[in-house]
């Protein structure tokens, strides 16, 4: 694996030997002292372009417990803000003798660009309404977790998928693991192109979770309403937006109790998703936050110690 850019990028065979070694990486974190080796002597760049904070620590703590070097460069304080281009900054952190670029950027498409210009390996964290591998591998791990193989179950995917690069690379890896995905949104959030997309689609949530639509689900996945990728009105009142698409008491009911909750962070409480949704029993949304890490350790594992050498 030189890149990862896209969660098409991983096969089911790759997508899953990710997975497995996030097993053995989950182990370190309760462990006492993190540190592991093999990483040692490599650099890590975190290239932040756009506002994070679980992506860009968890690929900081990954980094770190694998022994590599990180260092964060936000747009924020670079010379970014003094004018200069994305290509330059790029290859000047890269001439700095860089392993691996982790980048986001608010612009589509920009971090397979920057794979294009540099010679070191590059991590999609987060490309506009693009794509987010590494969330929706730890998505997957969470899943895996909880439901066991994924083989034939079925994701409800809830929210503003227009604007969502969760929703993106989850469909796709989701796919090529076997699961069955229903995506839900009112018609001003569902994207243009959905009908090309591997899932089902609905614009009623109730029918979805209550197994009417396309029978029962075994997870659920809300998604935050990114306001600040809406530049019109893509719903009356939030109020609105709350009583149709929010994950509120009541539509908890209309799910097994065993039935999971997934969200990516960061959470709108009262928009998208109830305080008693977020910290049910059925939250795993901390869950997926610690995954975040393992999964991040194993893709910089797998990208930069390769797959064979000697497994932690
Ligand atoms: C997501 C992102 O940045 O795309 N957050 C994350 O990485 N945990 C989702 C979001 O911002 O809503």
């Amino acid at each position: 694996m030189k890149h990862l850019l896209s969660a098409a990028d991983l096969d089911r065979d790759e997508a899953t030997a990710v997975l497995d070694a996030a097993q053995r990486m989950h182990a370190v974190q309760t462990r006492e002292v993190k540190k592991l080796p093999p990483l040692r002597g490599r650099t890590v760049v975190n290239l932040f372009f756009e506002d994070s904070t679980r992506t860009r620590s968890s690929f900081e703590i990954a980094g770190k417990w694998l022994s590599a070097d990180v260092i964060n460069v936000s747009a924020k304080g670079s010379s970014v803000s003094k004018g200069e281009s994305l290509r330059d900054t790029v290859l000047t952190v890269e001439a700095m003798g860089v392993d691996a670029l982790v980048v986001r950027h608010s612009t589509s498409g920009a971090v397979a660009r920057i794979a294009e210009w540099v010679g070191c390996s590059v991590i999609n964290a987060g490309d506009g309404t693009h794509e987010h591998p590494t969330q929706a591998l730890l998505d997957a791990y969470t899943l895996r977790g909880r439901l066991g193989d994924l083989t034939d179950r079925h994701v409800a995917i809830v929210g503003d998928i227009t604007h969502s690069r969760v929703a993106r690379s989850n469909v796709l890896l989701l796919r090529t693991l076997g699961v069955r995905v229903t995506m839900v949104a009112p018609p001003t959030l569902m994207p243009a192109g959905v009908a090309t997309w591997p899932c089902e689609t609905s614009w009623d949530l109730d029918a979805v979770l209550s197994g009417k639509a396309f029978g029962d689900v075994d997870a659920v996945m809300m998604l935050r309403v990114q306001r600040e990728r809406m530049a019109g009105g893509y719903f009356p009142t939030e109020r609105e937006y709350a009583i149709g698409y929010g994950l509120s008491p009541e539509r908890l009911d209309l799910l097994g109790e065993d039935v999971p909750v997934l969200h990516p962070g960061p959470m709108n409480r009262g928009l998208e998703i109830s305080s008693a949704a977020a910290d049910g029993a059925r939250s795993l949304v901390l869950s997926q936050v610690q995954a975040g890490v393992a999964v991040r350790m194993a893709v910089l594992y797998r990208m930069l110690a390769g797959p064979d050498e000697v497994a932690v």
